[in-house]
């Protein structure tokens, strides 16, 4: 019997645009991820996959339905618990970085610990930076970092905290062919050393077809491929 760590249930998403009406995103979405599965969601350009994730992540909240995450359900959670939960639970790769620029690695690294006030801030971070093969950069500023080391910089934000999920949105977009693939490796190592489940949105269908799932976000319905 495989642990669910994601339960999704009868979810729905619309913007209002100004002058376009309502767009439906997300139209009753319903899945379920076990503990430690590699997921890839693949879709067009604007099928809603950025707008699922930050559902998941609890970034955005939808207009009805339920995400439950490690049997804990997100819409029960105000902002605070929303804050402490993601912090803890859910790590997030982005495909533009989103490093901050005026902190090095080390720092950047570290600042989930520091929002959770956590112990052995240093150590962790260390082990980090070293499982993303990145000591030696520490106390680099992203500016003086290539895009590959930028990202893996990003990974070692994203999994300092040891989070039960890695939610990675196109981690590979923004990385010409090689660094993309090193850095696809660098994050399927990771999620098969630890008990990590990782959800990652691609165009790449090597990538897509290296996880145990691939799910395609077309016109608002999620279909298992
Ligand atoms: N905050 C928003 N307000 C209005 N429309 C939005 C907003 N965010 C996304 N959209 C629209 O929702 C659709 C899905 O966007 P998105 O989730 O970013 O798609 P994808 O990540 O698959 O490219 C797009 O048409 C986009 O323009
Ligand atoms: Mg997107």
């Amino acid at each position: 019997m495989i642990t669910k760590i994601v339960e999704v249930k009868g979810l729905y998403k619309s913007y209002l645009q100004a002058g376009h009406g309502r767009l439906d995103v997300i139209q009753n979405v319903n899945f379920e991820i076990g503990k430690s599965q590699t997921v890839a969601i693949t879709g067009q350009s604007g099928s809603g996959k950025t707008t699922l994730m930050a559902l998941l992540a609890g970034l955005d909240t939808p207009d009805a339905g339920e995400i439950l995450i490690d049997g804990q359900n997100l819409n029960f959670m105000n902002e605070d618990a929303l804050a402490k939960f993601r912090a803890k639970n859910i790590g997030i790769i982005f495909q533009q970085f989103h490093l901050m620029p005026h902190l090095v690695a080390e720092e950047n690294v570290s600042l989930p610990l520091e929002i959770l006030k956590a112990k052995d801030i240093k150590d962790r971070t260390d082990l980090a930076l070293k499982e993303v093969g990145l000591e030696s950069r520490k106390s680099h500023l992203p500016s003086q970092l290539s895009g590959g080391e930028c990202q893996r910089v990003a990974i070692a934000r994203a999994i300092v905290v040891k989070p039960a999920i890695l939610l990675a949105d196109e981690p590979t977009g923004n990385l010409d062919t090689k660094t993309g693939e090193q850095v696809a490796n660098l994050l399927f190592d990771l999620v098969a050393n630890s008990a990590m489940t990782l959800i990652v949105v691609t165009h790449n269908m090597e990538l897509a077809n290296r996880c145990d799932r691939a799910f395609k976000l077309d016109a608002g319905q999620l279909v298992e491929l």
